[in-house]
């Protein structure tokens, strides 16, 4: 795995608050914490690595207040400091519905860096880190985990909903059953809500 240590990803996490202080820290905060909870019951998953993906799959936010940008601004930040795996992770978490339509909000990235995303997740199958940062994504308000209708609610009404936005909820709830089962309880109960 191509990735920062957690004292590195932390470093990276406090020079972004000092370049783009917002409400998306306390959401990665939280991402990073659900990510952990819920990996330490998954066999095939690493908490320490599912920290550090939760952590800095926004990290692109540090460069700006941007849309759909964000994602590829991460996704370039990660791979100039080589770490392809979370490089991945700021491009994949936002679609657990892989239609680069679904994304909810305006799509601010040029004619070019839209290809690349479409073209990214048309050449690559989801593993289990993609899943589960994508459901942390959908568990994380800035002030804690909640309930993933709460938090969909709470990002449409900030950005809008399209034609996919219905697919797309669907596609978190299975991810919620999907973790569900493969730790054997409910995911609520492992973050505590
Ligand atoms: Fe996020």
């Amino acid at each position: 795995m191509k990735l920062p240590t957690i004292i590195e990803a932390e470093k990276l996490i406090t020079g972004a608050e000092q370049r783009n202080p917002g409400a998306w820290l306390g959401h990665s905060k939280t991402a990073a914490y659900c990510a952990r909870a819920i990996a330490e019951q998954c066999d095939n998953l690493n908490a320490d690595t599912a920290y550090i993906l939760g952590l800095l799959h926004d990290i692109g936010r540090r460069e700006d207040i941007t849309d759909m940008r964000h994602i590829i601004d991460g996704y370039q930040f990660m791979k100039s400091l080589n770490y392809d795996n979370c490089a991945h992770i700021c491009l994949t978490h936002s679609f657990p519905y892989k239609d680069i339509r679904s994304y909810n909000g305006q799509n601010d990235c040029t004619a070019e860096e839209t290809e690349f995303i479409t073209s990214f997740l048309d050449n690559i199958e989801y593993d289990d880190y993609d899943r589960l940062i994508q459901l942390c994504d959908a568990l994380a308000l800035p002030n804690g985990a909640t309930y993933i209708e709460k938090r969909l609610v709470d990002v449409v009404i900030r950005r809008g909903f399209n034609d996919l936005t219905i697919p797309k909820w669907k596609a978190f709830l299975e991810l919620k059953d999907y973790f569900d089962k493969k730790t054997g309880t409910d995911i609520y109960k492992l973050i505590g809500v």
